[in-house]
Protein backbone atom coordinates (compact mmCIF):
# COMPACT_ATOMS: atom_id res chain seq x y z
CA UNK A 1 0.00 0.00 0.00
CA UNK A 2 0.76 3.50 -0.64
CA UNK A 3 3.12 5.14 1.94
CA UNK A 4 1.74 7.82 4.24
CA UNK A 5 -1.86 6.64 3.44
CA UNK A 6 -4.86 4.27 5.40
CA UNK A 7 -7.23 2.57 2.93
CA UNK A 8 -10.45 1.01 3.85
CA UNK A 9 -11.14 -2.26 1.71
CA UNK A 10 -14.61 -2.88 -0.02
CA UNK A 11 -15.38 -6.23 2.01
CA UNK A 12 -17.39 -7.70 -1.63
CA UNK A 13 -14.58 -6.31 -3.38
CA UNK A 14 -11.49 -6.53 -1.80
CA UNK A 15 -10.89 -3.13 -3.61
CA UNK A 16 -9.72 -0.22 -1.67
CA UNK A 17 -12.35 2.24 -1.53
CA UNK A 18 -9.92 5.17 -0.66
CA UNK A 19 -7.25 4.16 -3.49
CA UNK A 20 -10.24 4.17 -5.70
CA UNK A 21 -11.26 7.74 -4.66
CA UNK A 22 -7.55 9.15 -5.04
CA UNK A 23 -6.52 6.88 -8.17
CA UNK A 24 -10.49 6.53 -10.18
CA UNK A 25 -8.30 4.59 -13.00
CA UNK A 26 -7.28 1.39 -10.69
CA UNK A 27 -10.93 0.68 -10.59
CA UNK A 28 -10.73 -0.20 -14.40
CA UNK A 29 -7.81 -2.91 -13.31
CA UNK A 30 -8.52 -6.19 -12.35
CA UNK A 31 -10.73 -6.22 -9.02
CA UNK A 32 -7.53 -7.47 -7.15
CA UNK A 33 -5.47 -4.25 -8.24
CA UNK A 34 -3.88 -2.36 -5.60
CA UNK A 35 -0.80 0.12 -5.18
CA UNK A 36 2.47 -1.47 -2.87
CA UNK A 37 4.90 1.05 -0.88
CA UNK A 38 7.00 1.56 -4.04
CA UNK A 39 3.63 3.20 -6.04
CA UNK A 40 3.83 0.15 -7.70
CA UNK A 41 0.81 -1.82 -9.40
CA UNK A 42 -0.68 -4.84 -8.24
CA UNK A 43 -2.53 -7.13 -9.77
CA UNK A 44 -3.21 -10.33 -8.05
CA UNK A 45 -0.78 -9.90 -5.23
CA UNK A 46 2.03 -9.42 -7.59
CA UNK A 47 4.19 -6.33 -8.43
CA UNK A 48 3.56 -5.47 -11.99
CA UNK A 49 7.16 -3.74 -12.39
CA UNK A 50 8.31 -7.28 -10.93
CA UNK A 51 6.38 -9.13 -13.66
CA UNK A 52 7.47 -6.89 -16.35
CA UNK A 53 11.55 -7.44 -15.52
CA UNK A 54 10.77 -11.70 -15.07
CA UNK A 55 8.72 -12.40 -18.03
CA UNK A 56 9.57 -8.88 -20.46
CA UNK A 57 7.03 -6.87 -22.10
CA UNK A 58 5.11 -6.96 -23.95
CA UNK A 59 3.01 -8.54 -21.06
CA UNK A 60 -0.67 -9.72 -20.82
CA UNK A 61 -1.58 -10.46 -17.32
CA UNK A 62 -4.67 -12.20 -16.81
CA UNK A 63 -6.09 -11.77 -12.97
CA UNK A 64 -7.87 -15.36 -11.92
CA UNK A 65 -9.72 -14.10 -9.08
CA UNK A 66 -11.13 -11.17 -11.78
CA UNK A 67 -12.47 -14.30 -14.46
CA UNK A 68 -14.12 -15.96 -11.84
CA UNK A 69 -15.68 -13.52 -9.96
CA UNK A 70 -17.35 -12.30 -13.33
CA UNK A 71 -17.94 -15.84 -14.39
CA UNK A 72 -20.61 -15.88 -11.05
CA UNK A 73 -21.58 -12.43 -11.37
CA UNK A 74 -22.95 -13.38 -14.59
CA UNK A 75 -24.75 -16.42 -13.18
CA UNK A 76 -26.15 -15.05 -10.25
CA UNK A 77 -27.49 -12.13 -12.09
CA UNK A 78 -28.95 -14.33 -14.61
CA UNK A 79 -30.07 -17.35 -12.80
CA UNK A 80 -31.46 -15.43 -9.84
CA UNK A 81 -34.38 -14.03 -11.94
CA UNK A 82 -34.23 -16.56 -14.72
CA UNK A 83 -33.04 -19.58 -13.27
CA UNK A 84 -32.96 -21.85 -16.66
CA UNK A 85 -29.91 -19.55 -17.76
CA UNK A 86 -26.96 -21.17 -19.18
CA UNK A 87 -23.90 -18.75 -19.28
CA UNK A 88 -21.93 -19.20 -22.02
CA UNK A 89 -18.35 -17.86 -22.44
CA UNK A 90 -17.46 -16.86 -26.25
CA UNK A 91 -14.18 -17.87 -26.91
CA UNK A 92 -13.47 -15.52 -29.16
CA UNK A 93 -12.32 -13.00 -26.79
CA UNK A 94 -9.83 -14.90 -25.64
CA UNK A 95 -9.14 -18.41 -25.66
CA UNK A 96 -6.82 -20.69 -23.58
CA UNK A 97 -6.75 -23.82 -21.81
CA UNK A 98 -5.66 -22.46 -18.44
CA UNK A 99 -8.81 -20.09 -18.93
CA UNK A 100 -10.78 -23.42 -20.69
CA UNK A 101 -10.40 -24.97 -16.85
CA UNK A 102 -11.75 -22.02 -15.15
CA UNK A 103 -14.66 -22.20 -16.88
CA UNK A 104 -15.27 -25.68 -16.67
CA UNK A 105 -14.83 -24.95 -12.85
CA UNK A 106 -17.45 -22.23 -12.49
CA UNK A 107 -19.83 -24.26 -14.99
CA UNK A 108 -19.75 -22.37 -18.00
CA UNK A 109 -21.01 -23.40 -21.13
CA UNK A 110 -18.59 -22.48 -24.36
CA UNK A 111 -19.26 -21.27 -27.65
CA UNK A 112 -16.92 -21.49 -30.06
CA UNK A 113 -16.25 -20.70 -34.15
CA UNK A 114 -13.57 -23.04 -35.66
CA UNK A 115 -11.62 -26.30 -35.71
CA UNK A 116 -8.98 -24.43 -33.74
CA UNK A 117 -11.31 -23.20 -30.95
CA UNK A 118 -13.19 -26.85 -30.55
CA UNK A 119 -9.50 -28.38 -30.30
CA UNK A 120 -8.31 -26.17 -27.52
CA UNK A 121 -11.33 -26.34 -25.67
CA UNK A 122 -10.90 -30.12 -26.34
CA UNK A 123 -7.27 -30.94 -25.46
CA UNK A 124 -8.22 -29.00 -21.91
CA UNK A 125 -10.89 -31.33 -21.41
CA UNK A 126 -14.20 -29.03 -21.93
CA UNK A 127 -17.22 -31.70 -22.18
CA UNK A 128 -18.02 -31.70 -25.54
CA UNK A 129 -22.00 -31.49 -24.61
CA UNK A 130 -21.40 -28.42 -23.34
CA UNK A 131 -19.93 -26.73 -26.40
CA UNK A 132 -22.31 -24.08 -28.55
CA UNK A 133 -20.87 -23.99 -32.09
CA UNK A 134 -21.08 -21.25 -34.14
CA UNK A 135 -19.45 -19.64 -37.53
CA UNK A 136 -21.00 -18.56 -40.39
CA UNK A 137 -18.98 -20.50 -42.92
CA UNK A 138 -18.34 -23.89 -41.02
CA UNK A 139 -16.55 -26.15 -43.84
CA UNK A 140 -18.04 -29.49 -44.11
CA UNK A 141 -15.07 -30.86 -41.96
CA UNK A 142 -15.81 -28.90 -39.18
CA UNK A 143 -19.82 -29.62 -39.17
CA UNK A 144 -18.37 -33.49 -39.73
CA UNK A 145 -15.62 -32.36 -36.50
CA UNK A 146 -18.76 -31.44 -34.75
CA UNK A 147 -21.07 -34.79 -35.31
CA UNK A 148 -17.84 -36.47 -34.73
CA UNK A 149 -17.56 -34.86 -31.24
CA UNK A 150 -20.90 -34.40 -30.56
CA UNK A 151 -20.83 -31.22 -29.95
CA UNK A 152 -23.92 -29.97 -27.49
CA UNK A 153 -25.61 -27.32 -29.73
CA UNK A 154 -24.85 -26.64 -33.91
CA UNK A 155 -25.82 -22.64 -34.53
CA UNK A 156 -26.85 -22.66 -38.25
CA UNK A 157 -26.08 -19.69 -40.03
CA UNK A 158 -28.17 -19.98 -43.29
CA UNK A 159 -29.85 -22.18 -45.50
CA UNK A 160 -26.89 -24.07 -47.32
CA UNK A 161 -25.21 -24.84 -43.77
CA UNK A 162 -28.40 -26.44 -42.50
CA UNK A 163 -29.26 -28.29 -45.78
CA UNK A 164 -25.30 -29.30 -45.77
CA UNK A 165 -25.95 -30.30 -42.13
CA UNK A 166 -29.01 -32.21 -43.26
CA UNK A 167 -27.04 -34.79 -45.18
CA UNK A 168 -23.77 -35.53 -43.09
CA UNK A 169 -26.07 -35.81 -39.89
CA UNK A 170 -27.89 -37.97 -42.47
CA UNK A 171 -25.11 -40.15 -42.95
CA UNK A 172 -23.74 -40.42 -39.23
CA UNK A 173 -25.11 -42.21 -36.13
CA UNK A 174 -25.53 -38.66 -33.87
CA UNK A 175 -28.84 -36.45 -34.55
CA UNK A 176 -27.57 -33.26 -33.59
CA UNK A 177 -29.19 -30.04 -31.44
CA UNK A 178 -29.26 -27.32 -33.66
CA UNK A 179 -30.89 -23.31 -33.25
CA UNK A 180 -31.19 -21.31 -36.32
CA UNK A 181 -29.19 -18.24 -35.67
CA UNK A 182 -32.42 -15.95 -36.76
CA UNK A 183 -31.20 -11.73 -37.48
CA UNK A 184 -34.06 -9.47 -36.27
CA UNK A 185 -32.72 -6.71 -37.95
CA UNK A 186 -31.73 -4.54 -35.26
CA UNK A 187 -29.13 -1.99 -34.58
CA UNK A 188 -27.37 -2.76 -31.69
CA UNK A 189 -25.53 0.77 -32.07
CA UNK A 190 -22.66 -0.08 -31.41
CA UNK A 191 -19.26 0.37 -33.52
CA UNK A 192 -20.39 -0.33 -37.08
CA UNK A 193 -17.48 -3.57 -37.50
CA UNK A 194 -19.01 -4.76 -34.31
CA UNK A 195 -22.99 -4.48 -35.17
CA UNK A 196 -24.24 -8.06 -36.35
CA UNK A 197 -27.86 -7.81 -35.85
CA UNK A 198 -28.94 -5.16 -38.12
CA UNK A 199 -30.39 -5.60 -41.83
CA UNK A 200 -28.57 -6.29 -44.08
CA UNK A 201 -25.23 -8.83 -41.73
CA UNK A 202 -23.64 -11.13 -43.15
CA UNK A 203 -24.51 -13.01 -40.09
CA UNK A 204 -27.63 -15.15 -39.71
CA UNK A 205 -30.55 -15.73 -41.32
CA UNK A 206 -32.74 -12.92 -42.14
CA UNK A 207 -36.35 -12.67 -39.73
CA UNK A 208 -38.34 -13.00 -43.41
CA UNK A 209 -36.32 -16.17 -44.56
CA UNK A 210 -36.87 -17.58 -40.49
CA UNK A 211 -40.06 -19.29 -41.94
CA UNK A 212 -38.43 -21.27 -44.51
CA UNK A 213 -35.56 -22.32 -42.16
CA UNK A 214 -37.48 -23.16 -39.25
CA UNK A 215 -40.27 -25.45 -41.32
CA UNK A 216 -37.09 -26.92 -43.38
CA UNK A 217 -35.29 -27.71 -40.16
CA UNK A 218 -37.69 -29.34 -38.68
CA UNK A 219 -38.69 -31.51 -41.30
CA UNK A 220 -35.18 -32.94 -41.14
CA UNK A 221 -35.29 -36.00 -39.52
CA UNK A 222 -31.46 -36.12 -39.03
CA UNK A 223 -31.53 -32.52 -36.79
CA UNK A 224 -33.16 -31.76 -34.14
CA UNK A 225 -34.44 -28.19 -33.83
CA UNK A 226 -34.32 -27.17 -30.61
CA UNK A 227 -34.66 -22.90 -30.79
CA UNK A 228 -33.41 -20.16 -31.86
CA UNK A 229 -30.50 -17.75 -31.64
CA UNK A 230 -29.86 -14.15 -32.30
CA UNK A 231 -26.56 -12.10 -31.61
CA UNK A 232 -27.14 -8.54 -31.90
CA UNK A 233 -23.12 -7.37 -31.86
CA UNK A 234 -20.61 -6.20 -29.44
CA UNK A 235 -20.05 -3.89 -26.99
CA UNK A 236 -23.58 -2.76 -26.45
CA UNK A 237 -24.21 -0.71 -23.75
CA UNK A 238 -28.08 -0.14 -24.21
CA UNK A 239 -30.75 -2.84 -23.16
CA UNK A 240 -33.23 -1.76 -25.77
CA UNK A 241 -31.92 -3.77 -28.71
CA UNK A 242 -31.93 -6.87 -26.68
CA UNK A 243 -35.50 -6.28 -25.74
CA UNK A 244 -36.60 -5.32 -29.31
CA UNK A 245 -34.85 -8.38 -30.61
CA UNK A 246 -36.89 -10.70 -27.63
CA UNK A 247 -40.14 -9.04 -28.87
CA UNK A 248 -39.32 -10.10 -32.27
CA UNK A 249 -38.10 -13.89 -31.84
CA UNK A 250 -40.86 -14.81 -29.88
CA UNK A 251 -43.31 -13.19 -32.27
CA UNK A 252 -41.49 -15.33 -35.15
CA UNK A 253 -41.62 -18.68 -32.17
CA UNK A 254 -45.07 -18.12 -31.55
CA UNK A 255 -46.19 -17.86 -34.92
CA UNK A 256 -44.09 -20.96 -36.18
CA UNK A 257 -46.10 -22.56 -33.41
CA UNK A 258 -49.37 -22.31 -34.74
CA UNK A 259 -48.46 -23.12 -37.91
CA UNK A 260 -46.17 -26.10 -37.60
CA UNK A 261 -45.85 -26.76 -33.79
CA UNK A 262 -42.52 -25.79 -33.75
CA UNK A 263 -41.60 -25.71 -29.98
CA UNK A 264 -38.71 -22.99 -28.77
CA UNK A 265 -37.50 -24.91 -26.24
CA UNK A 266 -34.15 -22.96 -26.15
CA UNK A 267 -33.62 -18.97 -26.56
CA UNK A 268 -29.73 -17.78 -26.73
CA UNK A 269 -29.51 -14.05 -26.93
CA UNK A 270 -25.71 -14.15 -27.89
CA UNK A 271 -23.36 -11.93 -26.13
CA UNK A 272 -22.14 -8.43 -26.81
CA UNK A 273 -22.69 -6.65 -22.95
CA UNK A 274 -20.70 -3.89 -23.10
CA UNK A 275 -17.68 -2.79 -20.46
CA UNK A 276 -16.07 -0.22 -19.15
CA UNK A 277 -13.38 1.00 -20.90
CA UNK A 278 -12.95 4.70 -19.78
CA UNK A 279 -13.25 6.39 -16.62
CA UNK A 280 -15.95 8.43 -19.00
CA UNK A 281 -17.93 5.61 -20.47
CA UNK A 282 -21.06 4.66 -18.83
CA UNK A 283 -22.16 1.25 -18.95
CA UNK A 284 -25.03 -0.84 -17.21
CA UNK A 285 -24.40 -3.40 -14.86
CA UNK A 286 -24.99 -7.30 -15.62
CA UNK A 287 -27.81 -6.69 -12.96
CA UNK A 288 -29.32 -4.48 -14.85
CA UNK A 289 -28.75 -6.09 -18.10
CA UNK A 290 -30.09 -8.98 -16.18
CA UNK A 291 -32.85 -7.61 -14.59
CA UNK A 292 -34.59 -5.91 -17.97
CA UNK A 293 -33.66 -9.23 -20.48
CA UNK A 294 -35.62 -11.03 -18.03
CA UNK A 295 -38.24 -9.31 -17.50
CA UNK A 296 -39.32 -8.58 -21.04
CA UNK A 297 -38.58 -12.48 -21.67
CA UNK A 298 -40.81 -13.44 -19.05
CA UNK A 299 -43.60 -11.28 -19.78
CA UNK A 300 -43.29 -11.49 -23.60
CA UNK A 301 -43.36 -15.38 -23.13
CA UNK A 302 -46.72 -15.05 -21.13
CA UNK A 303 -48.24 -12.16 -23.63
CA UNK A 304 -47.60 -14.97 -26.58
CA UNK A 305 -48.91 -17.87 -25.11
CA UNK A 306 -45.31 -19.40 -25.23
CA UNK A 307 -43.36 -21.81 -22.35
CA UNK A 308 -40.52 -20.24 -21.22
CA UNK A 309 -37.65 -21.39 -23.14
CA UNK A 310 -34.17 -22.36 -21.86
CA UNK A 311 -32.07 -19.23 -22.09
CA UNK A 312 -28.58 -18.67 -22.98
CA UNK A 313 -26.58 -15.97 -22.98
CA UNK A 314 -22.79 -15.60 -24.76
CA UNK A 315 -21.02 -13.24 -23.11
CA UNK A 316 -16.70 -12.72 -24.06
CA UNK A 317 -16.01 -9.80 -23.30
CA UNK A 318 -18.04 -9.05 -20.06
CA UNK A 319 -16.10 -12.13 -18.86
CA UNK A 320 -12.80 -11.58 -19.85
CA UNK A 321 -12.02 -8.13 -20.82
CA UNK A 322 -11.55 -6.35 -17.35
CA UNK A 323 -9.33 -9.72 -15.92
CA UNK A 324 -6.75 -9.03 -18.36
CA UNK A 325 -3.82 -5.63 -18.60
CA UNK A 326 -1.34 -5.08 -20.63
CA UNK A 327 2.63 -4.13 -19.38
CA UNK A 328 4.62 -2.78 -21.71
CA UNK A 329 8.33 -0.92 -21.30
CA UNK A 330 8.43 2.97 -22.59
CA UNK A 331 11.48 3.09 -25.31
CA UNK A 332 11.78 6.57 -26.78
CA UNK A 333 9.94 9.93 -25.85
CA UNK A 334 9.55 12.63 -28.70
CA UNK A 335 7.79 16.13 -28.80
CA UNK A 336 6.66 16.75 -32.09
CA UNK A 337 4.59 19.90 -32.83
CA UNK A 338 3.13 19.90 -29.55
CA UNK A 339 2.13 16.13 -28.95
CA UNK A 340 4.66 14.10 -26.94
CA UNK A 341 4.95 10.21 -28.08
CA UNK A 342 5.47 8.05 -25.43
CA UNK A 343 6.63 4.99 -27.64
CA UNK A 344 6.21 1.68 -26.42
CA UNK A 345 7.86 -2.00 -26.98
CA UNK A 346 4.16 -3.43 -28.58
CA UNK A 347 1.11 -1.51 -30.17
CA UNK A 348 -1.35 -2.82 -32.91
CA UNK A 349 0.20 -6.21 -33.48
CA UNK A 350 -0.91 -7.14 -29.95
CA UNK A 351 -3.73 -4.89 -29.65
CA UNK A 352 -5.39 -3.71 -32.78
CA UNK A 353 -8.26 -2.40 -31.25
CA UNK A 354 -7.39 1.57 -31.44
CA UNK A 355 -6.41 1.04 -34.83
CA UNK A 356 -9.42 -0.94 -36.06
CA UNK A 357 -12.21 0.64 -33.67
CA UNK A 358 -11.03 3.67 -32.87
CA UNK A 359 -11.21 1.74 -29.44
CA UNK A 360 -11.02 4.15 -26.26
CA UNK A 361 -8.32 2.61 -23.74
CA UNK A 362 -7.08 4.40 -20.29
CA UNK A 363 -3.30 3.57 -18.71
CA UNK A 364 -1.14 3.99 -15.76
CA UNK A 365 2.39 4.17 -15.15
CA UNK A 366 2.91 1.07 -13.58
CA UNK A 367 6.29 1.91 -11.42
CA UNK A 368 5.02 5.35 -10.54
CA UNK A 369 0.64 3.98 -10.30
CA UNK A 370 0.54 6.79 -7.36
CA UNK A 371 1.96 9.73 -8.70
CA UNK A 372 0.20 12.95 -10.12
CA UNK A 373 -0.52 13.10 -13.73
CA UNK A 374 0.51 16.11 -14.74
CA UNK A 375 1.45 15.38 -18.29
CA UNK A 376 -0.32 14.91 -21.41
CA UNK A 377 0.77 12.64 -24.11
CA UNK A 378 0.43 9.98 -26.78
CA UNK A 379 1.35 6.24 -26.34
CA UNK A 380 2.40 5.13 -29.75
CA UNK A 381 2.65 1.62 -30.87
CA UNK A 382 6.16 0.56 -32.38
CA UNK A 383 4.72 -0.85 -35.86
CA UNK A 384 5.33 0.56 -39.08
CA UNK A 385 1.70 2.69 -39.47
CA UNK A 386 0.43 6.27 -37.95
CA UNK A 387 -2.49 4.72 -37.02
CA UNK A 388 -0.46 2.57 -34.45
CA UNK A 389 -1.36 4.70 -31.82
CA UNK A 390 -2.63 2.75 -28.34
CA UNK A 391 -3.91 5.73 -26.47
CA UNK A 392 -4.27 9.60 -27.98
CA UNK A 393 -3.69 12.40 -25.24
CA UNK A 394 -3.84 10.47 -22.05
CA UNK A 395 -3.03 12.51 -18.65
CA UNK A 396 0.19 10.55 -17.43
CA UNK A 397 3.09 11.83 -14.74
CA UNK A 398 5.97 12.32 -16.52
CA UNK A 399 7.01 9.42 -18.50
CA UNK A 400 10.49 8.42 -18.95
CA UNK A 401 12.82 5.36 -20.69
CA UNK A 402 12.35 2.27 -19.04
CA UNK A 403 8.63 3.08 -17.64
CA UNK A 404 6.37 0.42 -17.76
CA UNK A 405 3.14 1.60 -18.97
CA UNK A 406 0.02 -0.56 -18.16
CA UNK A 407 -3.30 -0.72 -19.83
CA UNK A 408 -6.53 -1.91 -18.49
CA UNK A 409 -9.19 -3.68 -19.59
CA UNK A 410 -6.89 -5.43 -22.27
CA UNK A 411 -8.19 -8.98 -21.32
CA UNK A 412 -10.98 -9.50 -24.52
CA UNK A 413 -9.77 -9.59 -28.37
CA UNK A 414 -6.50 -8.08 -27.63
CA UNK A 415 -4.55 -11.66 -27.89
CA UNK A 416 -6.55 -13.43 -30.22
CA UNK A 417 -6.66 -10.61 -32.71
CA UNK A 418 -2.91 -10.35 -32.25
CA UNK A 419 -0.47 -10.62 -35.54
CA UNK A 420 2.97 -10.84 -36.60
CA UNK A 421 2.94 -7.47 -38.33
CA UNK A 422 6.73 -6.23 -39.10
CA UNK A 423 7.52 -9.80 -37.60
CA UNK A 424 6.64 -8.84 -34.53
CA UNK A 425 6.61 -11.69 -31.29
CA UNK A 426 2.89 -12.63 -30.29
CA UNK A 427 3.30 -11.60 -26.56
CA UNK A 428 4.30 -13.56 -23.34
CA UNK A 429 0.89 -14.23 -20.86
CA UNK A 430 1.14 -14.62 -17.57
CA UNK A 431 -1.80 -15.84 -14.92
CA UNK A 432 -1.49 -14.18 -11.30
CA UNK A 433 -3.13 -15.87 -8.28
CA UNK A 434 -2.56 -14.56 -4.88
CA UNK A 435 0.93 -13.81 -5.23
CA UNK A 436 1.92 -16.52 -7.50
CA UNK A 437 2.37 -15.87 -11.13
CA UNK A 438 2.62 -18.81 -14.01
CA UNK A 439 3.62 -18.14 -17.43
CA UNK A 440 0.40 -19.67 -19.54
CA UNK A 441 2.13 -18.92 -22.59
CA UNK A 442 5.66 -17.83 -23.63
CA UNK A 443 6.56 -15.07 -25.91
CA UNK A 444 7.03 -16.16 -29.24
CA UNK A 445 10.74 -16.52 -30.17
CA UNK A 446 12.17 -15.20 -33.86
CA UNK A 447 12.59 -18.89 -34.56
CA UNK A 448 8.46 -19.12 -34.29
CA UNK A 449 8.84 -16.74 -37.49
CA UNK A 450 10.09 -18.94 -39.85
CA UNK A 451 9.01 -22.03 -38.17
CA UNK A 452 6.43 -23.30 -40.79
CA UNK A 453 8.24 -22.16 -44.07
CA UNK A 454 9.56 -23.91 -46.68
CA UNK A 455 12.29 -22.88 -48.77
N1 LIG B 1 -21.84 -14.72 -29.49
C1 LIG B 1 -21.57 -14.54 -30.79
C2 LIG B 1 -22.34 -15.32 -31.77
C3 LIG B 1 -20.59 -13.65 -31.21
O1 LIG B 1 -20.35 -13.48 -32.50
C4 LIG B 1 -19.88 -12.91 -30.25
C5 LIG B 1 -18.85 -11.95 -30.63
C6 LIG B 1 -20.17 -13.12 -28.88
C7 LIG B 1 -21.17 -14.03 -28.55
C8 LIG B 1 -19.45 -12.41 -27.78
O2 LIG B 1 -19.61 -11.04 -27.80
P1 LIG B 1 -19.05 -10.16 -26.58
O3 LIG B 1 -19.84 -10.51 -25.35
O4 LIG B 1 -17.61 -10.51 -26.40
O5 LIG B 1 -19.22 -8.76 -27.01
N2 LIG B 1 -13.22 -8.00 -32.16
C9 LIG B 1 -14.26 -7.13 -31.66
C10 LIG B 1 -15.42 -7.93 -31.10
C11 LIG B 1 -16.02 -8.90 -32.07
C12 LIG B 1 -17.13 -9.72 -31.47
C13 LIG B 1 -17.49 -10.86 -32.35
N3 LIG B 1 -18.54 -11.68 -31.85
C14 LIG B 1 -13.67 -6.19 -30.63
O6 LIG B 1 -12.47 -6.23 -30.39
O7 LIG B 1 -14.36 -5.35 -30.09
Amino acid sequence: MSKNTTFTFDGDSGVLLSLNLMIPKITLFPQTADINRQGHLVIGGNDTVELATKYGTPLYVFDEVTIRNLCRDFKREFSRRYPDTTVVYAGKAFLHRALVEILKEEGLALDVVSAGEIYIAETAGFPMDSVIFHGNNKSAEELKLALKKKIGRIVIDNMDELRMLTSLAEESSHIPEIMLRITPGIDAHTHGHLTTGATGSKFGIPLYKAEEAISTAMAAASLDLVGLHFHLGSMITEFQPYLDAIELELEMAAEMKNKYGFELEELDIGGGFGVQYTLESQVPDVGLFADRITERLLERCQAFRLPPPALNIEPGRGIIAKAGVALYGVGNIKDVAGNTYVSVDGGMADNIRPALYAARYEALVANKADSKENDTVSIAGKYCESGDILIKDIALPQVVSGDIIAIPVCGAYCIPMASNYNAALKPAIVMVKAGESRLIRRRETTYDLIRNDLV
